[in-house]
């Protein structure tokens, strides 16, 4: 089977890729930047120019595959508002892989974005799916929490600079998910039929508030947190002034989200029936104390042998 992979030097998107490649597919990766895109390419993925914004790179993309894996999303720092990549482009995606009569389309959204289609990017995900649903296309729909990659640049490294860690007072509690583990859910839908055409929702073992996560980090690097709370109504402000420019209309779509905060979203869900149909065992996703001891472990010893280095330099130096 011959799969796409489209947003694939991304933080899910290279996981999709990995995972794929190691379960023997053949990978062809849609990108906009070949050297960026290097080191899919080392790890034997073929890549093939195509960029979102530019509608007529697409169907060539798609000759001689089999399934989609869209893991695409606008990126905060690019120049065009979400709508470009995160709807006119699915919509011609979605087109294009009928005409190529694509067995699979597996496309990800975001935990329960109906309820929240006055938030711009979560309208943009709900008219994404329902464009999927009713495109005859056999699709598979995930919809994704918050990953623990993210919580790296968010918490993790502030706290090893002693940079303050920014958080508000009303944190939600979110069952954030290794990327590792939704691309194993990803690839493994392509061989179960009873993934077809249906949406799931992944989540972490557990939900974590940012006062949580920071105590975890705390205990994990041995350093303790400044931590600078920001009030819910200047994140609103900032999303109003950012929204003037454009420029900052990715970033103010990106705040939007604070409308979760001020009405406490809930995240109360059980994954038993997902495990089932997966054929996937509780024991084999990842826990976010054991991903962040992982990474706590390695930038700690890696530190201690710089330092050691530097410390070996300075005896030569004086030598
Ligand atoms: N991050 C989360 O916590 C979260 C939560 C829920 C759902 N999701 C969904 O999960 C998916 C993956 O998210 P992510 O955080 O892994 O995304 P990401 O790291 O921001 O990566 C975005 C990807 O899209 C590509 N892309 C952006 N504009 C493009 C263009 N014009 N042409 C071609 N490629 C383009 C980027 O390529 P370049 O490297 O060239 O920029 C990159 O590979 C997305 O659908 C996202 O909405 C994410």
């Amino acid at each position: 089977m011959s799969l796409l992979v489209i947003g694939s030097t991304g933080t899910l998107g290279r996981q999709v890729v990995r995972k794929a490649l190691d379960e023997g597919f053949q990978v062809k990766c849609f990108v906009r930047n070949f050297r960026k895109a290097a080191f899919l390419k080392e790890w034997g993925a073929e890549l093939i120019y195509g960029d979102l914004k530019v509608l007529q790179t697409i169907p060539v993309t798609l000759y001689g595959i089999t399934a989609i894996i869209d893991a695409s999303t606008a990126r905060v720092s690019d120049f065009y508002t979400a709508n470009r990549i995160d709807l006119d482009s699915k919509k011609i995606l979605i087109k294009a892989a009928k005409l190529a009569k694509i067995k699979r389309y597996i496309f990800f959204s975001i935990f329960d974005a109906r309820n929240y289609s006055n938030i711009p990017l979560m309208n943009l995900k709900v008219r994404v799916e329902e464009e999927l649903i009713n495109s005859d296309l056999d699709y598979t729909i995930f919809s994704l929490c918050g990953f623990f990659q993210g919580l790296i640049s968010q918490y993790a490294l502030p706290i090893l600079d002693q940079q303050s860690v920014w958080t508000t007072k009303e944190s939600t509690s979110i069952p954030y998910i290794d990327t590792q583990d939704v691309a194993k859910f990803a690839i493994r839908s392509l061989s179960i039929q009873a993934t077809k055409n249906r949406t799931f929702i992944l989540a972490g073992k557990d939900s974590w508030t940012s006062f949580e996560i920071i105590e975890l980090c705390e205990k994990l690097s041995g350093q303790k947190s400044r931590i600078s709370t920001i009030p819910i109504f200047t994140l609103q402000f900032m999303r109003k002034f950012t929204k003037f420019f454009q420029w900052s209309w990715n970033i103010s779509e990106r705040l939007a989200f604070t409308n979760m905060l001020i009405e406490k979203q809930s995240f109360d869900i059980s994954m038993d029936e997902v495990y089932s149909i997966f054929h996937i065992n509780a024991s084999e996703i990842n826990s976010l104390e054991n991903y962040l001891e992982e990474y706590f472990s390695r930038i700690l010893k890696k530190m201690k042998e710089l330092s050691e280095q530097n410390k070996n330099i300075s005896y030569i130096d004086n030598f």
